[in-house]
């Protein structure tokens, strides 16, 4: 990402002080997704990795990473499939289960939404321990499909989560803005 695209990015996200609990620092996305310039050129940099990596297929992973991720597919003419968090989604899914720092997640795709050939570009807003974006590799892995890489807006580097999906990406890229 150019330099001034990368600082115009970063700009935009907000440091929320002790949200959602005492000693975390959110970041708010939404002042970038309310600056059209901004929006714009980050979708624009997801899509060139789209065509980049060849994927052919996004993988958004609620929710925060929908909103970034859907305005990708429709510029790089992709389908857009969601990953939720279980329970929302109606059809037969793949479910997979994730440890959190206290307690499990679990998130499910639509099983006939992957198969084998697609090449999947998976998408998030923040990249924190990695355990959203590992167990997301792996749904679309069991769906049968191509990892052929991460992109985030912003990568938390000191919670680790680059080692963590370091196994799961099977050499494809991590992108971050
Ligand atoms: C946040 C963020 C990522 C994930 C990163 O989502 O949008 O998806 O956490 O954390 P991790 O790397 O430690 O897994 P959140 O679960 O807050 O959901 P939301 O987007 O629905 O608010």
């Amino acid at each position: 990402t150019p330099t001034a695209t990368r600082d115009l990015l970063l700009s935009r996200i907000r440091d929320v002080v002790d949200h959602p609990s005492p000693g975390i620092v959110f970041k708010d996305i939404t002042p970038l997704l309310a600056d059209p310039e901004a929006f714009t050129a980050l979708t624009g940099t997801f899509a060139e990795l789209c065509v980049r990596f060849g994927a052919t297929k996004i993988v958004g992973l609620e929710a925060r990473g929908f909103i970034l991720a859907a305005p990708v597919a429709v510029s790089a003419g992709v389908g857009f499939i969601p990953v939720r968090k279980a329970g929302k989604l109606p059809g037969a899914t793949l479910r997979q289960a994730y440890e959190l720092e206290y307690g499990t997640a679990e998130i499910e795709v639509h099983a006939e939404d992957l198969a084998a050939g697609d090449r999947v570009l998976v998408i998030d807003d923040v990249l924190a321990t990695g355990g959203t974006a590992e167990a997301s590799l792996e749904l679309v892995r069991r769906a049968g499909a191509e990892v052929v890489g991460v992109a985030v807006l912003m990568e938390l580097g000191f919670l680790g989560g680059r080692a963590r999906l370091e196994s799961a990406l099977k050499g494809a890229p991590l992108e971050a803005v």
